[in-house]
């Protein structure tokens, strides 16, 4: 908790991601409490699991979720949006065949697909999944951007940290906002955490 409390208010960081799985709800709850952060300032995701699938699962482990998380429902959107209970809704691990079935399927089309670093990462950028989430408004979100810490020792990531004074990890998240994807590097250590989120971006990114 101490260690959040320091990242959110230090580092700045605004964007949490978490999931019922991971099994630390309550905790995020303390940490932001005690960070004095304004909850509008925050953008905090969670996730549900397989086990909660359909219409009553699913209400019943967002409201478990929001309590842990002691979260106020929003009123803003629809559908679980509807429901008031949070402001826009996502998929994970969706390509274009899953997407273009909800289509068929639902009614609200997912604000974000966070995609998994298998098929996502320096070394993997499927254009055309990017380009079809944008085209239909969706965030392309990119997670495990080191590849699971995997891509900090491929010797071109190196060579490039080397060239522009800054470390392999920065390179790759560098690489992710460079390419417009939102990214969650993961470190369950404070000073990586910090060292992560000094990447800078000056430039205006273009969408067309
Ligand atoms: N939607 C889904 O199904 C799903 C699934 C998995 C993960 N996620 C999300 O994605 C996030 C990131 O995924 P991930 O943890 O699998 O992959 P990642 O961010 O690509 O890599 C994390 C690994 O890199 C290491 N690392 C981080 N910063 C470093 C640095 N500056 N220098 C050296 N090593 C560094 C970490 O080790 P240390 O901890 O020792 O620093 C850890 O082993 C998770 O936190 C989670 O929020 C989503």
């Amino acid at each position: 908790v101490q260690d959040s409390i320091v990242l959110v208010t230090k580092c700045g960081i605004r964007h949490i991601d978490t999931a019922k799985r991971y099994g630390c709800e309550s905790l995020l709850q303390k940490a932001i409490k005690e960070s004095g952060v304004n909850r509008e300032d925050l953008w905090i995701t969670t996730k549900l699991w397989h086990s909660d699938y359909g219409y009553e699962n699913t209400k019943k482990a967002c409201l478990e979720s929001c309590e842990r998380l002691g979260l106020r429902s929003s009123q803003h959107f629809f559908l679980f949006l509807l429901l008031g209970l949070c402001r826009s809704i996502g998929v994970s691990n969706f390509l274009i065949s899953h997407l273009e079935q909800l289509k068929e399927d639902c009614v609200v089309t997912p604000h974000v697909n966070q995609v998994s670093g298998e098929i996502y990462h320096p070394f993997q950028g499927p254009q055309e999944l990017v380009d079809y989430c944008r085209s239909r408004g969706i965030v392309f979100e990119g997670y495990c951007p080191l590849a699971k810490g995997e891509a900090l020792t491929h010797p071109s990531v190196i060579q490039l940290a080397k060239k522009y004074g800054k470390t392999p990890a920065q390179i790759c998240i560098r690489w992710s906002i460079q390419n417009a994807i939102v990214t969650i590097p993961k470190s369950t250590k404070a000073e990586r955490i910090q060292e992560n989120c000094k990447v800078r971006f000056s430039y205006a990114l273009k969408f067309d």
